[in-house]
This record gives C-alpha cells, structure tokens and sequence, in this order.
C-alpha cells in the first residue's frame, strides 16, 4: 500500500459562506458612486468550507463543524459540501442567523477587495466543536480564523491538551497577539495575514524568514508555512528554512487557493509525507486552483492534483 493510500481523518472548523463574485471590476467606488463590473457569480465558499471540500476531494474523510442559516444560501453551500463527500451532520443549521455571505471583487489584473457578512459564522460555539471532537477523534484539526476569536483561541488550548496536532490558516488577515496562538501545530498565513501579524511585508526572503521566526518564537508551532502568491510559499521550522516556488500557471481567479493549499498540506502530512514534499504537492493542487473561477468549484480532486504535480515537479 502506498502511503497516499492511507485516509486520514480531519476534522475541520470554521466559515461557511456563500460568495458573490465580481470580475473585471474597473476600479474602486468613492462613496455615493457606483463602479462597474463585468461578468459575477454566485460561488460556494468560506474559508472553512473550502478546506473541508479540498481536504475531502484531496483524498481525506473529512468532517466540518460550522453554522448556516435556515435559508436558501445554507442549503445550497450543504449540498456542495455533501457532492463533495463531505460529512456535514455537525454543521448547526441557526434559526436565528442568516448564512455568511462574502462579495468578492476583482479587477482583470486579479486584485481584490472583500466584503463579508459572517452572519451564522459568528454564532459558533465551544459547544459545536466538542461534540464532534469527542465523536470524531481526528489525526488533525483544521481551521482559519473566520470564527469568533475566543473561539479560535479555545480550539488551539483544546487541541494542544487533548494531544491533536491543529493546522491554522491564519486568515482573514487581523492583528492578533501572537502568544494566544500557542498550540498550533502549523500557522500558516498569506501576505497580508503576515503583515498584520507581524508588521513585516514578507517581500523578499530575509524579511520571510524574520517574520516567521516572529511567529515561531512567539507562537511556538512545529512549523510556519507563508503563502506567498504567485511566488511559492516559505517553510520555516527549527532546523530549516526554505523557499518553495510556485509553479508557473495563467491565474484567473486565486479565492480558494490558499484553503486548497492548507489542506493538500494537511492530507499529504497526515499520510506520512515528509513536510517539505506536502508543501510542494500543496502548491500544485493550490496551481490548479488558480486557474479556474470560484472558490469551491475550482478545488481540484485528487487525480487532477495529482497529476499535475507529477508532470511539473522539477
Ligand atoms: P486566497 O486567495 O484563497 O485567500 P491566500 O491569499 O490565502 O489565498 P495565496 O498565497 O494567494 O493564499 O495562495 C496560496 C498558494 O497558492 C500559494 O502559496 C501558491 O502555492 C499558490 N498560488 C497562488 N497564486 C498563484 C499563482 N498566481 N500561480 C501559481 N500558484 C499560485
Ligand atoms: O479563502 C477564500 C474565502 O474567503 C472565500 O470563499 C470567502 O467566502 C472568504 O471566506
């Protein structure tokens, strides 16, 4: 049996939305204007719900924890989800709240503004994530921070004591004390999440390396993984540090790309592969993401991951 036979069992936490994609936004609105975009669509997301599908389509069982509203949103996002093999019976469905719906707006040149609404997102509670916990018995936990901070805050103290490695994609980008995200086993932020946890613009590789040994000293995780775009991703841990280039691909639409790239990396350590192999694969499935419109409909599954990553890997 190969090791990529193996199928871990992740648990994953966090943000359901619905999104409303605009494409070739011609710039911004001031205040009382209105700007126009071109081409939109409606597209299943939220950064937990993105993770939770590519963890499930990557090769993992996978099980999510979150809240939608009793509306039409709601349904159609547990539909993808449950399309995707997802096990969706610890998402609450909130009589009192609305789904969480984000707008996504992007120029041709691939540069975006968010608007969120968390709506149901934000109703998530200690309460959801133990009755799966118990239930469940995960190889891993995996989240973001699209969900009360206190919340955020408990699942990493849980993770640490209960002795199961928590995989946290440090978005939406916030400013927030380092120290309150010991117990992570990898923190994993983008550009913008490094800026805001560190001050530092991780712009070339010495300030990569200053800003994630910031967060290595003061958070204490086994490793921190920043996503860098178009320009790879950079693994820091006690005994390496490296820069893993992207592969070249024509982007259109990048919503996703990093919650794809936090679970290939999840299922790919799970399965025993060494770190540095999961980033690289992790940014392969994250490449074919890039090149498709929306959030979960450009998830790829395995065997196109994996088959782009067996051609282009040098
Ligand atoms: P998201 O847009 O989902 O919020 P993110 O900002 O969290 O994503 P990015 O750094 O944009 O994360 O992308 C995650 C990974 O996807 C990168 O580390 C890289 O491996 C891959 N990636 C992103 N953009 C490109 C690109 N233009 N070409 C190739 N690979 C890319
Ligand atoms: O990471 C992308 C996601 O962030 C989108 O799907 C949107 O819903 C926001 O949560």
């Amino acid at each position: 049996m190969n090791k990529t036979d193996r199928q871990p069992r992740l648990l994953v936490i966090g943000s359901i939305n619905m999104d409303l994609c605009m494409y070739g936004l011609q710039g911004l609105p001031a205040w009382g204007t209105t700007t126009f975009a071109g081409e939109y669509r409606y597209s299943a997301g939220g950064k937990g719900a993105n993770q939770a599908l590519a963890c499930a389509k990557l090769g993992a069982d996978t099980y999510m924890v979150g809240r939608i509203g009793h509306d039409e949103n709601g349904e159609r996002l547990m539909a993808s989800l449950r399309s995707g093999l997802v096990h969706t019976d610890y998402i609450v469905c909130d009589p009192a709240e609305s789904t969480g719906l984000a707008t996504i707006n992007m120029t041709a040149g691939g540069e975006y503004f968010s608007l969120y609404a968390p709506g149901a997102n934000y109703a998530l509670c200690m309460e959801d994530f133990e009755r799966a916990l118990t239930a469940v018995d995960p190889d891993m936990i995996v989240m973001q921070l699209e969900m009360p901070r206190e919340v955020a805050y408990k699942i990493l103290e849980t993770g640490r004591t209960r002795q199961i490695p928590v995989f946290l994609d440090a978005g939406p980008a916030q400013s927030v004390p380092l120290e309150r995200l010991q117990g992570a086993f990898v923190i994993s932020p983008n550009e913008a999440e490094t800026l805001a946890l560190t001050g530092i613009d991780p712009s070339d590789e010495d300030r990569m390396r200053t800003a994630a040994q910031m967060i290595y000293q003061a958070a204490s995780p086994a490793y921190v993984i920043l996503k860098l775009g178009s320009r790879g991703s950079y693994i820091y841990s006690d005994s390496d540090a490296k820069l893993v280039p992207a592969y070249p691909v024509n982007a259109v639409d990048t919503t996703a790309a990093g919650d794809t790239f936090g679970a290939a990396f999840c299922v790919r350590y799970c399965q025993g592969e060494e770190p540095e192999e999961a980033v690289r694969f992790a940014g392969a499935a994250a490449a074919v993401c890039v090149t498709r419109k929306g959030g979960q409909p450009s998830i790829p599954t395995l065997e196109e991951a994996t088959r782009f990553y067996e051609e282009r890997r040098c």
